[in-house]
């Protein structure tokens, strides 16, 4: 299958929408940008368009699809209940890289929830993704845009490493500003609870809605664990996240650095350190702090990967607003966390 790159340049953006919605409606399956990082869409409606979704990506059957909306019309036909939550968020954080978890409406098709009882809705900011989510006028599930386990696709470039000749197009919007997967919030419990923290945070949707919620607990083991068992967004390499102050954090990796012998290794750092690693494989998160690591995070791991290094340390952030979502990602893409 050959897989077109459609441009959103401004003078084709509007043939490329509609090509790409086209597509969908046929039940093909396309990739999108959005300002979290690209999905790979589909039907909602259509099981065999969705079932396609799961065997291209790889991906576990019992791992459930969120549904990409760009109308509050459409919120009717798919939640039921809608908790009054869920307006006071969307006035607040929609359209926005919020995904809100309900009780699904009993007159869906089975399948577009994947057989369970609640569905995931997400109403994306990115003008290219509300385009084509109005022209397609249809729900469409998609989840991020890469094969199972790897890091999540930033770029319509990363799409197609990944999904070249899989799918039948990707639209090319330009880089995630974001970076990191929206925040989803289950709705359906006594208390809104974060299933995946996002750049909505905890203290956002804390402040809207003038109660505490909580943090569903993850997966991942404590610090001082060996090795995890769950990987997720990771690359090839080995990553290493060591935590604690920054300086403690740059004197480690400079020792690992100096001890590598043969192995190659690869740093992800703040532009203002990249002097000090000269004997490595050197890639910028940037000089703003976690917002700019946020968006180059899965970059960085594509390109080391590129670069063929064995190892990968990564500068961490602390765990608040988006600092929760980035060191969410890393942890889970770890081999191993050092205390510094
Ligand atoms: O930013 C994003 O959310 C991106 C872009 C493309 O919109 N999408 C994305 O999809 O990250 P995916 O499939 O990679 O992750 C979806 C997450 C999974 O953790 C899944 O378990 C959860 O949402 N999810 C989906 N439906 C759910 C449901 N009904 N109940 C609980 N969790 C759900
Ligand atoms: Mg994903």
């Amino acid at each position: 299958m050959n897989t077109r790159t459609l441009s959103c340049s401004r003078n084709l953006r509007r043939r490329s929408i509609a090509a790409a919605a086209h597509l969908i409606r046929r039940g093909e399956l396309v990739a999108f940008p959005t300002e979290t990082v690209y999905g790979l869409g589909a039907n909602a409606f259509d099981p065999a368009a969705v079932r396609k979704i799961y065997r291209v990506k790889g991906r576990p059957s019992d791992n459930p699809l969120i549904v990409h909306i760009w109308s509050r019309s459409q919120v009717a036909f798919l939640a039921d209940p809608i908790p009054l939550m869920f307006w006071v968020l969307a006035d607040h954080f929609l359209p926005g890289p919020l995904t809100m978890v309900m009780r699904a409406s009993p007159s869906l098709p089975r399948g577009v929830s994947s057989g369970l009882s609640t569905i995931a809705l997400r109403m994306p900011s990115h003008p290219v993704a509300r385009s084509f989510l109005k022209s397609v006028n249809l729900p469409v599930v998609a989840p991020s845009a890469n094969i199972s386990g790897r890091p999540s696709p930033t770029t319509a470039g990363h799409v197609l490493d990944d999904l070249r000749g899989k799918i039948r197009a990707v639209l090319d919007g330009g880089s995630s500003t974001i970076g990191v997967e929206s925040t989803v919030l289950d709705l359906t419990r006594s208390t809104p609870t974060i299933l995946r923290p996002g750049s909505i945070s905890q203290e956002m949707i804390e402040d809207v809605l003038q109660m505490r919620i909580v943090r569903a607990r993850s997966s991942v083991k404590r610090p001082s664990s060996p090795g995890m068992k769950y990987r997720h967004y990771a690359p090839s390499a080995e990553v290493v996240v060591l935590e604690g102050d920054k300086r403690n954090v740059i004197r480690a990796m400079q020792k690992a650095v100096r001890r590598r012998g043969e192995v190659r290794i690869g740093i992800m750092a703040e532009e203002a350190f990249r002097e000090s690693f000269s004997g490595a494989e050197f890639f910028s998160i940037g000089s703003d702090g976690v917002t700019g690591a946020a968006r180059v995070l899965y970059d960085g791991f594509r390109e080391l990967d590129r670069r063929k290094v064995a190892m990968v340390y990564c500068q961490s952030f602390p765990e608040r607003g988006l600092g929760s979502a980035f060191m969410n990602r890393l942890r889970k893409a770890a081999a191993r966390r050092i205390r510094v």
